[in-house]
């Protein structure tokens, strides 16, 4: 029957030239999984004709005959442990759930179209290993040699069979990463980077691997280099403190030093206000004595100079509130000019 179903294969590629190829096509044809676990049997496949079954066995070369088969489109009578999740077009995925030892060995996929010449079964299958427990391993790339900072490192969660579809989860000195996926990259290397680092399956926290410890060596070098590099920071800090210090005095002296010649100025021109305000000492107020008896003299020389006059006018007019007897000196003097 198998070399009847051959023949006729052929024989239909042949006088279908030109015509697709059947195909059925497993993306990993060998899996890992722990007992009690669910695992994904990927498959796709590409018809010749309507495909009206299909079906799935286990240790079976063409899934036909009196094979018992784990799904079958045509019969009701299958473990619900078995699910079909693909469709009789393309794809053909199998699901298996509640894993057990039993279910270890190689499932195969048959598609069966309306004609029998476009019968299908792709031989290599997909290799289930049941394992009662998975460990899993961290390698590091490159094996094991001493790892210097700035280098980058890859580390590899792996288990003695191999898996698919199967999220891994990184853990350092205990703690869960961020980072999921079998490989693991690390660097530019820093001493902080040291620690014990571990792998397990998403799902399954009893999967964790023994830790792997990752020992970063930073060189004499590097280290002289960090102290050399802190040492400058630190100077550059410390400089730039003392100069802010430095000119925080400064402005302070000049501001200080501004507003006493500021008040002086202001000392000489209306010298009793600034009197009234602060507590002048008797030798400040002889010294503003003489200099209004100064001014005084100075006025009367300048009695001719008809600008000079009006400017003090104006002058001593400002100020007419708070000195009253000022305002009669304008007068007198407004009085000679006229
Ligand atoms: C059978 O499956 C394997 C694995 O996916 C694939 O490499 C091969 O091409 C398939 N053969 C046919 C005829 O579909
Ligand atoms: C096949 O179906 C499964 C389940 O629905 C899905 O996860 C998978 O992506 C499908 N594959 C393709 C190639 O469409
Ligand atoms: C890593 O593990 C070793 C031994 O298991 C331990 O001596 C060491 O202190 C651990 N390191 C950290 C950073 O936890």
């Amino acid at each position: 029957m198998a070399v009847w179903d051959i023949v006729v294969f052929w024989s239909f590629m042949f006088f279908s030239a030109g015509a697709a190829v059947p195909s059925v096509n497993y993306p990993f044809t060998s899996t890992c999984a722990v007992t009690g676990s669910t695992v994904i049997l990927r498959c796709t496949f590409t018809p010749l004709k309507q495909v009206i079954r299909v079906v799935w066995c286990k240790n079976h070369e063409i899934c036909q005959g009196q094979t018992p088969s784990v799904y079958d489109s045509k019969s009701d009578s299958r473990s619900s442990r078995y699910r079909y999740l693909g469709d009789k077009r393309s794809n053909c995925t199998l699901e298996i759930r509640e894993v057990w030892k039993d279910d270890d060995g190689t499932f195969r996929f048959r598609m069966e179209a309306t004609d029998s010449s476009a019968h299908f079964t792709n031989k290599t299958g997909v290799m289930l290993e049941v394992v009662e427990e998975m460990k899993m391993e961290v390698n590091v790339s490159g094996g094991d040699r001493e790892l210097r900072s700035g280098e980058t490192v890859t580390l590899r969660c792996t288990s003695r069979c191999t898996f698919h579809q199967l999220q891994v989860t990184w853990l350092r000195d205990g703690h869960t990463l961020s980072q999921f996926g079998p490989t693991l990259q690390i660097g530019p290397l820093t001493a902080e980077d040291s620690g014990n680092y571990s792998c397990a399956l998403k799902t399954n926290t009893e999967t964790t691997s023994a830790p792997f410890s990752l020992q970063v060596k930073v060189d004499a070098a590097d280290k002289e280099m960090d102290r050399a590099l802190s040492l400058v920071v630190g100077l550059v800090i410390g400089v730039l403190l003392l100069a802010g210090i430095t000119l925080t005095i400064l402005f302070t002296i000049i501001i200080i030093r501004r507003r006493r010649a500021a008040a002086d100025r202001q000392r000489a021109v209306g010298g009793d206000t600034e009197q009234k305000r602060s507590d002048e000492t008797d030798s400040s107020v002889l010294q503003l004595a003489k200099r209004q008896a100064d001014e005084l003299q100075k006025t009367r020389q300048a009695e001719e100079d008809d600008s000079y006059i009006s400017i003090q006018f104006r002058q001593k007019g400002q100020d007419r509130r708070d000195r009253p007897e000022e305002e009669e000196e304008a007068v007198v003097y407004s009085s000679v000019r006229g």
